[in-house]
């Protein structure tokens, strides 16, 4: 079982051997590997048991690894890495060479973004390489969001946890490119839209925009419980389920059920996000057949949530 534990030094010398760790970024845990080795990035996909069609993001310590790893880099995205770096934005850009292709997957571009979180900020800047690293959850799950569900489902598979406690976002970043000067969202994510477009007015969003998905984290289902999960009106749906049979999922309201929980009972969204994915594990430990979820308000991060149950409510 993979040890726990805050030796930053630790993590730094298993990557250097090609060895896994997972590490604490402000929206969820990420397995990490040296993103310039090709073997070590093998072996997050097979502990994830991820198709190689589906490319990782590669994390970076500052602004400056927009040229060490992209060329061509638009006016754009140095602006909104200047903006919104460290932070919850994953900016996709023309790759160099020296990221390997299975890195991204065999497409042309590379996913990079500058993680807002003060243990993984130190492990990157001591680190003579970048790290690739997909959230810590077998493929198709939910994100982890601290580092008990690192331990509860990859635990046997990886050398290290490096412990940042509880992710302060809980969504994962927002994924945009800049296509004809404009600003394309392809994951709705920990960065709202409203803030891009205090950079840019004209953002088009975009997830699920094609057959083979840009960014398979689009993958209609995905984030997804073990459990059934309906997403509607819970008043509703209770009217046709069995109360106690049924673990609830709401954004701010009680509905006086034996199985609940409120996403945020001071309707927050920000606390919302940080509670869902960790609410989404604990309903699938209830003693109940099925989740009934709601959507919660549609703005800002409550994208990012809705988006998320829209996903975990496909089969
Ligand atoms: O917040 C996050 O982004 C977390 C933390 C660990 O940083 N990471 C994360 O990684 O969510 P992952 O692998 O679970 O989701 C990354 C998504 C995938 O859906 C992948 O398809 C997309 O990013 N992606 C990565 N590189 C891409 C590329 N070059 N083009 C299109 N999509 C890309
Ligand atoms: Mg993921």
């Amino acid at each position: 079982m993979a040890a726990i534990g805050t030796d930053i030094e630790h993590a730094k010398q298993l990557l250097e051997q090609g060895k896994l760790v997972a590490i604490p970024t402000e929206t969820v845990y990420g397995l990490a590997a040296n993103a310039l080795d090709a073997s070590a990035v093998a072996s997050i996909f097979e502990v994830k048991n991820r198709p190689t069609f589906d490319p990782l993001i590669v994390h970076v310590p500052d602004v400056e690894a927009l040229d060490l790893f992209a060329i061509e880099v638009p006016e754009m995205a140095y602006a909104l890495a200047a903006r919104f770096w460290p932070g919850p934005l994953t900016l996709l850009l023309k790759k160099r060479t020296i990221i390997p292709d299975l890195v991204t997957s065999g497409l042309d571009t590379v996913g990079l973004r500058c993680p807002d979180h003060p243990v993984t900020s130190r492990l990157l800047a001591s680190l003579s390489f970048p790290l690739a690293a997909p959230s810590a959850n077998p493929f198709g799950y939910v994100s982890p969001t601290t580092p008990e569900h690192v331990q509860d489902q990859l635990g046997d598979a990886i050398g290290y946890i490096l412990d940042g406690g509880a992710c302060r976002v809980g969504v994962e970043s927002t994924i945009v490119s800049i296509e004809d000067d404009s600003l394309v969202v392809h994951r709705l994510g920990g960065l709202p839209i409203e803030s891009l477009q205090t950079v840019d007015a004209r953002v088009i969003v975009r997830p699920n925009s094609t057959s083979r998905p840009l960014a398979p984290g689009q993958l209609e289902s995905h984030y997804s419980p073990r459990k059934r999960l309906l997403l509607g009106n819970i008043s509703a749906l209770l009217q046709h389920h069995n109360p106690e049979t049924v673990g609830v999922l709401s954004y701010c309201t009680d509905y006086h059920v034996p199985n609940q929980i409120l996403l945020s009972p001071t309707s927050s969204l920000t606390e919302a996000a940080k509670n869902l994915f960790g609410a989404l594990r604990s309903l699938d430990k209830m003693p109940v057949d099925m989740i009934l979820a709601e959507p919660v308000p549609d703005h800002g991060l409550g994208r990012a949530i809705n988006d998320r149950l829209r996903r975990a409510a496909v089969q």
